[in-house]
């Protein structure tokens, strides 16, 4: 059965992370990864999370099943974190929501919602967009596409291009959105942009679909929510894949959310019967710990201040790390404008630098980045942003 299988390579970061690790340098520095670091290089459990999970721990009766939507109580958190609490479609009735084994698990289960409804239907993802994304969408069976969406010389979006890509596609043209913190560019759409994109994907009758993977570490938890709200308000239908392994620190508990907001609640409740049929098939039921760390959080203000402050800790370390690394790079490589990743947000930037500079960073300086030039700026540390900015400087000089 299996003799015919062929080896697949490692997974580039994953070799990124085996190189790293069995690299010996006491000054090594980790920028591939993609998960947040504090200024020791550690990925903590957040204090709410570790007071919700002994409470949990302290509490928990049973471990019976819970059921295939998930837990209802996160489900319902999730759904007023997302949205905000008043807002009119919530109010409706209108947004459904699965929890799901991560983000990921709520990218794969909207992309298999699509393919049903829309068989032949075709996701336009960002160019770049995560690379997770086109195993997940097209594992679904679902045709992927690009836009133009990074321009590498500002740094910024090329909302022209994107625009114009955009008013091109058919009606039922499904697009993949990121709500902020743009992985793996950091490039993210103004309110402004997110007011454009509305009026064309209505015009266009397009179906957006939102990936919520940063909520807290763009600019806040409600500004970074602006688009999803937006279109949210406005539009009949919507797809939005929410995960809390950032922002809750819960990566390995695999938490995270589908909302599919239809235009009826006739649609919805046919929505929600589709999402727990096509879960059954995948997971059965999602994992419950996390999820019920998370809707604990929620539910009591005590533990949610003292959230909403750790990932407002975070977010503030990240812009930061930003800030500084900007002017450490100004000091070392004056000629060379590096200002776009003060402008950026949440944990990524390009850095922009070639493939063999990637590597020269990696073998002569001890700098672990993926090929393509991107940073965690987590992954930077107060002591060494000076020593980084200087190693980009050197190989910036061949
Ligand atoms: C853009 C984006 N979407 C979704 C996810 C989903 O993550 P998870 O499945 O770990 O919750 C990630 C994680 O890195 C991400 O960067």
């Amino acid at each position: 059965m299996f003799e015919g299988l062929e080896l697949i390579a490692a997974d580039a970061i994953l070799g990124l992370m085996a190189a790293f690790r069995a690299d010996a340098d006491k000054h090594k520095v980790d920028l591939g990864i993609g998960v947040y670091r504090n200024d020791h290089g550690d990925t903590p459990v957040l204090g709410a999370v570790r007071r919700a999970e002994e409470a949990l721990i302290g509490e928990q009766t049973t471990k019976s099943y819970v059921g295939p939507a998930g837990n209802p109580g996160f489900n319902a958190e999730m759904e007023k974190l997302v949205f905000g609490p008043a807002h009119p479609t919530l109010q409706a009735g209108r947004i459904k929501t699965v929890q799901t084994p991560g983000g990921c698990g709520a990218l794969r289960l909207g992309a298999d919602l699509v393919r049903l409804s829309s068989p032949g239907a075709v996701v336009h993802v960002s160019d770049p967009t995560w690379a997770n994304h086109v195993p997940l969408l097209s594992g679904a069976g679902l045709k992927l596409e690009r836009y133009p969406y990074f321009d590498a010389a500002t740094g910024a979006v090329q909302f022209g291009p994107m625009l114009a890509a955009l008013e091109k596609l058919p009606p039922r043209a499904v697009v993949l959105l990121h709500a902020s913190c743009h992985n793996p560019t950091g490039a993210d759409l103004s309110q402004d942009e997110w007011r454009e994109v509305l009026a064309l994907v209505r015009r266009r009758r397009l179906l957006p679909f939102i990936d919520m993977a940063y909520q807290g570490l763009g600019d806040g938890l409600e500004p970074d929510a602006f688009g999803i709200r937006l279109l949210a308000a406005e539009l009949p239908e919507l797809v939005c894949a929410v995960s809390c392994s950032k922002n809750f620190g819960l990566y390995r508990e695999r938490v995270g959310a589908l909302h599919v907001i239809t235009e009826t609640p006739k649609a919805a409740d046919a929505v929600l019967s589709q999402l727990v049929k096509l879960g059954r098939g995948m997971w059965s039921m999602p994992p419950d710990h996390g999820a019920e760390i998370v809707r604990r959080i929620l539910c009591d203000q005590p533990l949610r201040t003292l959230w909403e402050e750790e990932v407002g800790a975070m977010r503030r370390r990240i812009q930061h790390l930003r800030h500084e690394f900007v002017g450490q790079l100004k000091a070392h490589c004056p000629q060379r404008d590096f200002g776009f990743i003060e402008r950026q947000k949440g944990m990524f930037s390009f850095l922009g630098v070639t493939t063999p500079q990637v590597h020269a960073l990696r073998s002569e300086h001890h700098i672990y980045m993926t090929d393509d030039s991107r940073i965690n700026i987590a992954g930077l540390r107060r002591e060494n942003l000076e020593a980084v900015a200087a190693a980009v400087a050197q190989v910036l000089k061949r």
